[in-house]
Parts: C-alpha cells; structure tokens; sequence
C-alpha cells in the first residue's frame, strides 16, 4: 500500500492511495439486460398525471447465490421509468419507506424550487412528500435521484435511482425509433463493488474522486447482453454513477448518430464515435445494426482532460465492457434519420445580462463550501446570464445547475465540440479547463427557496462542492431559506 498526500490546501488533503487498483475488463454478456417497467400512473380529472414512488430497502442476486441489500423505488432495486409529455400536470407522491431521511430531485426538469427535491425538501424516514408541477420543456432523458445534504452518494449507490423520460408533440412528428424497451432503450450504467456480498462503498482507490467501483450494472444487470430486431436502435444512455466517467464507443469503433443530449434532442444528428459522460449526464444515440451480428458498447479511456496519475488513480485509464447488442437474423427496416431534428431553444448568449464566475476547488465553490443558510446567487427571473466555471485544483469535476438546460458556449475559450452542442444541465471540465455556459432562469420567482448548482461526482458535492441560486422578480432580493435541524 502507498499512500501519497499530493496537495493541502484549506486544510483540505487529495489522498492517493493505490491499494486495489483494478480495472473492469472483459465480460461474458451472459445475462439479458433489465428493462425498467414504466411507472404506472393514473389520470386525475382535471388532467392530473399521479405517479407514486416508494423508497424501500431491499435486496438483490446480481448473481446467482449472493443476495445484496439494495435500495429501490417500488421495488428491491433502481425505479421504475417515469414518462409525460410536454404540457401536462404531473404529481408525485414520494413515501420514504427507508430508515433514514432522503430527497427526491428531478434532475434536469424546469419546476418551482420548493417541487425541486433538493436538500430543502427533505422526506423524513416514514414521510410522504407530494410535489406537483406543469411540464414546460422540450422531449427529453431526464432521470431522478435523492439528494439528501451530505448523503447523496451514499443513496444513489445503493441503488435510487430512475429515469424521467419525456415526450412531445414536435419530436412525435420525426422519424425516431420510439418503441421502449424494443428500439429505444434505457442504458443506466452504474459501477458498483461487492465485498461478502454486499455492496462496498470505501473509497479505497482514489479516495478524493469518491467512490469506484470494479463491476458494471446496467439497468442493474451484470454482464448484459439485449437481442434487438431493428435496424436501427437508439440508446438512451445515463451515467448514474457516483464519480465514474464514461467514454463510450462500439468494440468496433463503428459510428454512431448522437441525436440528444441532458435537455433533448440536437439541430441534427452527429456522427460520431465516442461520447464521454460524466455523472448526471445523457447521451441519446442511434446505432445502426446488421443482421445477426453481435457488436459490444464499452468504456474507453477518458478522451483527453487528465495528467496521468489523476487518469491512472481516478480510473479514467480503464477500458471494460457495457453492454452487447446482438441483432436478429432478419432485422425490421427502419426509415433514415432526419437530417435535421429541432431547433435550438437554450440562449446564445448574447443577451446575457451579467457574468459570474465559479472556481471548483478543494471540495469549495469560490472558496466556501456549502451552507444551507447562504445563498451564493440572487437572478432576476427571466434574464440570460453568462456562468464561467473554471476546474481550479486538477482533479476530474463537473458542474450542474438545477431547473436549467444551458448552451455551453466555449470550452478553453473554443467552439465546443458536438456532444457538447446541444441542451446541456451538466457539463464535464477538466483539469485547469474552463467552460463558459449561458444559461436562462425562466424561475419562478421564490426569494426563499433556492435552487443548487454543483459538482455531480457526488463525493465533492457530499462534502461542500455546491452552492445555491434563488431566482426573484425584478428588483427584488433574497430572502431566508427554510432553516432544517442540524444543518
Ligand atoms: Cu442530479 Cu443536484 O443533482
Ligand atoms: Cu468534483
């Protein structure tokens, strides 16, 4: 064991330690890969779509003769996959059946804060929390999670976590595989370690990116594989992990089309062959499938972005298996892609009525870490701002803010790349890289009740990487945000 404490700062250590390095490797693709039921939901007269999620403990054979403790939404393990449209009213009761406090945070969804299921919405063990909102935003991949202060890590590991996905009358209109769970599937992928059988979550191999695991879990799969009898098939890919970032390709480099992104879909298909996710992204692409064949989906070295030791220590050096499509021996025809999909709705920035800068660094946001009683952005609602947030300590982070889909408008001061080009509520930067988002806050207004933004390796986010905005009518100011026991 060697053990190397690589930089203080604000009485703040990153600790290397390289006791179980180990990388994910090959798999058999032996089992089949779960699909996550949609939800069902009932309609209210009044249009009303009612969802109910309950958190419980469970618990899970991954593989056959070892049973896991889990946590889940409506079952042992993961959530169901919730689906509305543009325009309708939606309720969610939330039961917390776990023994302990928790949240449920839409992620990516434009709503009221007090609706948002951040850390100012708590749902006490035993408690029911019941949030309403209008769905006012574009068809989109958008997922759901907890987000207690402080235990967000620890929840989402252990298996809460689902995806949110949503339609809409233009996306409806283009010619998309649409069919779940046949031509378009969900791909949750989750790293996950077992020690005597239960989940492991140490931060044993690079103690400051948080928790990495040694195995994949798609849809809560192990080593799966999925028959496909279309054409043309499109994945929506979500990493739901805790710190672990993704560069995913095809075992053949084979291209694909990227056709959304975290906010919905693109001005048009790129064609691309790797995209690179970090945690809380999305990635909606469509591979196209030839008879019979079997072609892997896999994690491939980070891109670019980490000096070695950070790539060789935060596991962004490690390459391993996903996920095997094997297509039919005679496949359905699909039509071509659209040449062109939707029109851009995030700000170009142009318009931007102010610009705030962020340093990510050492477990702070400009030098504080997160305080439930400070609120670190007052935004007049309905203005464009221009949000520079720059990697200033050289480890792998990301940034996401709440109620928004923003446009990243450079990275490293150029036009960014086309996995980066459409609505985005989380963007991956680097080591010393800056990004330069615009970002519009339609709110509503509510001066007491912020919203988060943060890193969502959800290490750094537990331990103070996050700060809160709240969104007031002109001329208007903060208020007092609820205060919660304890914090
Ligand atoms: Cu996906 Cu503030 O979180
Ligand atoms: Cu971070």
């Amino acid at each position: 064991l060697l053990v190397l404490v690589l930089a203080v700062g604000s009485g703040f250590a990153w600790v290397f330690t390289t006791a179980d390095v180990s990388t994910v490797g090959v798999v058999d693709f032996d089992r089949e890969l779960a699909v996550p039921p949609l939800a069902q939901s009932r309609l209210e007269a009044d249009g009303t779509r009612v969802f109910q999620l309950d958190m419980r403990s469970g618990q899970r054979e991954f593989e056959p003769g070892r049973v896991t403790p889990t946590w889940g939404f409506n079952g042992d393990h993961l959530g169901p996959t919730l689906r509305a449209r543009r325009g309708e009213p939606v309720r969610v009761v939330v039961r917390n059946g776990l023994p302990e406090t928790s949240s449920v945070h839409w992620h990516g969804m434009h709503l009221p804060p007090v609706m948002d299921g951040g850390p100012h919405q708590p749902v006490a063990a035993g408690a029911t929390w019941t949030p309403q909102w209008q769905v006012d935003q574009p068809a989109a991949t958008l997922w759901y999670h907890p987000h207690p202060h402080g235990e967000t890590e620890s929840h989402v590991r252990r298996g809460l976590a689902g995806m949110f996905i949503l339609d809409d009358d233009e996306s409806d209109t283009l010619a998309l595989p649409r069919t779940y769970g046949v031509d378009d599937l969900p791909v949750m992928v989750q790293d996950v370690r077992f020690r005597n059988g239960a989940f492991d979550g140490s931060h044993r191999i690079f103690r400051d990116i948080g928790f990495l695991g040694d195995r994949i879990l798609v849809n809560g799969t192990l080593s799966p594989y999925r028959e496909v009898g279309d054409e043309l098939i499109r994945l929506r890919l979500l990493n739901a992990s805790t710190a672990r970032i993704y560069n995913f390709g095809f075992a053949d480099d084979r291209e694909f089309a990227l056709i959304g992104t975290d906010g919905g879909l693109l001005e048009r298909p790129a064609d691309l062959d790797r995209v690179q996710l970090s945690p809380g992204e999305r990635a909606e692409i469509v591979v196209r499938m030839r008879p019979g064949e079997r072609v892997a989906l896999r994690g491939y070295p980070l891109a670019a972005g980490l000096d070695f030791f950070t790539q060789r220590f935060s596991g962004g050096d490690d390459s391993f298996d996903i996920l095997q499509l094997r297509a039919a021996e005679t496949l359905r025809p699909t039509p071509q892609l659209p040449a062109t999909l939707v029109a851009q709705q995030t700000p170009d920035g142009s318009a931007s009525a102010r610009e705030r800068t962020f340093d990510l660094r050492f477990a702070q946001i400009n030098g504080q870490p997160m305080d439930m009683n400070r609120i670190d952005a007052t935004i007049t609602r309905g203005t464009t701002e221009t949000w520079v947030v720059r990697n200033a300590d050289g480890m792998p982070h990301n940034f996401h803010i709440h109620d928004v889909q923003f446009r990243v408008l450079s990275v490293d001061g150029s036009a960014p790349p086309a996995a980066l080009r459409g609505p985005k509520d989380t963007v991956y930067i680097g080591p010393n890289s800056t990004v330069r988002l615009a970002v519009r806050f339609d709110g509503p207004a509510d001066p007491d009740t912020p919203y988060m933004f943060h890193c969502h390796l959800l290490w750094h986010e537990d331990r103070g990487m996050m700060g809160q905005f709240v969104v007031v009518e002109p001329g208007g100011a903060a208020g007092t945000p609820p205060r919660h026991g304890g914090h």
